[in-house]
């Protein structure tokens, strides 16, 4: 295809998908993140059909996307200096900013909290498309709730199928985990989700941020569900590869990097042969996807060195596994 051709037939995707956004329908639509599921996060019936195909429940808040800093201004009511230094330096990307909020965004969008999670994704499609919509969307991650997030335009079709009116193909997602979730509702700022972005990046930015802790209340920090992001098969965390013995590796898979020995397994997947995080990052939830896909009675996963992005990689292995 042309050139031109090419940016016709992207104009006219981002025009219907803009089309069917004013109806108060829902667009999966790409990030460098993972796909999203998306209404106008102004339409409040708009949104309540995401918490309904996603199944997810009403108490868990959804991330507003903007096209730039500038559009968050105008939805927040107060942006501390931190999170003004974050949004300056990550934006567009893969970072959540939890912000006191106007009126304008409705209730069902954050909860009834008064703090919304707010973030500028990293993709020209979906950039183009809010700019035109002229509007934000509200968007989790197009994946029933607390199953694998999908980073693929075709992995969000299997899930959901007819159900939506449209899939924006943006290719497989460049980043492969979700953003960083920080929220403002306190100082200092709390951590709410390990992402592509550390802790350790975070803190060199602003200085020192908290972890939520058991005691630390529903209102901070909505949706910390502890068994998140998993397969239908069960999945068990091991530390060392020595610790599943040749018989028990039959009918099973393995997760894994660099360079063990994975004989035995029906199927094992090497999340990234050179131990690069960014590489593991982008091939976690597909890698996930297929070994889940693949019939195997148990998923063994090694867990990866815990600092950069493994951090983030073994949160959501161990949730995988209801730890
Ligand atoms: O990378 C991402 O963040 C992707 C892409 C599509 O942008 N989105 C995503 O959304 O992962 P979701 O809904 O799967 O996860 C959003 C997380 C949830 O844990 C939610 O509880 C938290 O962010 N969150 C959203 N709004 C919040 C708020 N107002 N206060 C506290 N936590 C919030
Ligand atoms: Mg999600």
């Amino acid at each position: 295809m042309k050139d031109n051709e090419f940016n016709a037939e992207i104009k006219k995707a981002i025009e219907k998908a803009v089309d069917i956004l004013h109806k108060g329908q829902l667009v999966a639509i790409p990030t460098e993140t993972v796909y999203g599921l998306a209404a106008d996060a102004l339409n409040p019936e708009a949104v309540v059909r995401i918490f309904e195909l996603k199944k997810r429940p009403r108490i868990d808040p959804i991330i507003v996307h903007c096209s730039s800093l500038e559009e968050v201004r105008s939805y927040v009511a107060h942006l501390p200096h931190e999170a003004r230094i974050l949004a300056e330096n990550y934006w567009p990307g893969p970072l959540t900013l939890v912000l006191k909020k106007k009126d304008l965004i409705p209730d069902i969008v954050t909860a009834g909290l008064p703090f919304a999670g707010f973030r500028v994704p990293k993709h020209p499609l979906t950039l183009k498309l809010i700019e035109k919509f002229a509007k934000p969307l509200a968007a989790p991650s197009a994946n029933r709730f607390g199953k694998i997030s999908p980073t693929t335009a075709q992995a969000v079709y299997e899930e959901f199928d007819q159900l939506i009116p449209m899939i924006l193909d943006g290719g497989p997602c460049q980043v492969g985990i979700e953003s960083t979730v920080v929220s403002f509702a306190q100082n200092p700022p709390l951590l709410l989700r390990f992402g592509a972005i550390s802790k350790e990046e975070i803190e060199r930015k602003i200085g020192p941020v908290n972890v939520p802790s058991s005691d630390t209340g529903w209102n901070l920090a909505p949706g910390r569900f502890p068994k998140h992001y998993a397969p239908s098969t069960p999945l068990e965390i091991i530390h060392r590869l020595s610790d599943i013995p040749p018989h028990k590796r039959q009918n099973c898979a393995l997760l894994y990097w660099g360079e063990e020995d994975s004989q035995g397994f029906k199927i094992a997947r090497n999340l990234s042969p050179k131990r690069s995080f960014s590489e593991a990052a982008v091939n976690f939830f597909q890698m996930m996807r297929e070994l889940d896909k693949s019939g195997v009675e148990k998923i063994y996963a090694l867990l990866l060195p815990e600092k950069e992005l493994g951090v983030a990689i073994n949160d959501r292995l161990k949730k995988a596994a209801g730890l």
